[in-house]
């Protein structure tokens, strides 16, 4: 499974691409906007095209995903391609984020827009993140319409259920994969039990139909969660530092590194 880092911040960038695993970034309007309200709290004077273009060198030529801002296919599209021009010389690997439904309420005429830009920058020959994706048809549409990537918001899909079934939880608490049962019911959305059966369904219908999308596990809150995105063949997680800090530890780990330090016999440790 390839490892992308869910961060616009520099220095988490910086030290994940250092641990030699990471395969790429993924940002996003809100993480982009931390990003660079850290730097100006440090008194820095930075723009954003100049905080992206640093992302890019750290990734060098792995792929990077930044987000589209227009609502309109016929406007989504040009301000792809324009960020792909701007941003090329630094790399190749530039995918464009665009969001499934760029709908902002229920009675829009904005819901297919984020299909047709997909299948028009996709026509184009351009890396395609298709994101905010919260069931499995709409991976399929977007997968038909030629994304790289789908990006399944399995954490705010698990707030989704929380929210819907009045359960209070913390966001970064585990919610179990095959559900929450309440009173001899699996608490569901439409056939969704949870974030990661969402990422789960979503790897089995496009090996179903022999879709080429990847599948990206996204919106992830706890290392279980990229440890069962693995495990259903998901090919692709884009994980926050924090998490991707907790993935190497374990308290026994701790425990056994003191206890082999400690023992270590001082003429074993000078062996050359
Ligand atoms: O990968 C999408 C991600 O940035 C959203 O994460 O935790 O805000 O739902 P979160």
């Amino acid at each position: 499974m390839k490892i992308f880092v869910d961060s616009a911040d520099i220095e988490e960038i910086k030290e994940a691409y250092e641990w030699g695993i990471v395969n790429g970034v993924t940002t996003n309007p809100s993480l982009i906007k931390q990003a660079l309200e850290k730097r100006k709290e440090k008194g820095e004077n930075i723009d954003v095209k100049t905080h992206i273009s640093e992302i890019l060198k750290i990734a060098r030529s792995t792929p990077v995903s930044l987000e589209v801002t227009e609502k309109k296919a016929k406007d989504m599209i040009p301000q792809g391609i324009m960020l792909y021009r701007t941003f090329k010389s630094y790399s190749k690997n530039i995918v464009i984020k665009i969001p499934v439904s760029p709908a902002m309420k229920e009675e829009s005429k904005n819901d297919y827009e984020g299909i047709k830009a997909i299948k028009g920058l996709s026509e184009r020959k351009m890396l395609v993140n298709a994101t905010l994706v919260f069931t499995p048809e709409q991976a399929l549409l977007a997968a038909k319409a030629g994304a790289t990537y789908v990006s399944m918001f399995a954490g705010r899909m698990d707030d989704y259920l929380k929210e819907k079934h009045g359960l209070k939880a913390k966001k970064e608490e585990y919610y179990p994969m095959e559900g929450i049962n309440e009173k001899g019911r699996i608490l569901e959305d439409d056939g969704i039990v949870s974030g990661m059966d969402l990422v789960a369904q979503t790897v089995e219908l496009l090996k179903q139909h022999g879709l080429k999308t990847e599948v990206l596990a996204a919106s992830l809150r706890n290392k279980r969660q990229v440890r069962e995105a693995a495990l259903v063949g998901c090919h692709a997680a884009t994980i926050p530092f924090k998490v991707l800090k907790e993935l190497v530890m374990h308290p026994k780990t701790i425990e056994g590194m003191k206890k082999f330090s400690e023992d270590a016999p001082e003429d074993y440790k000078k062996i050359k």
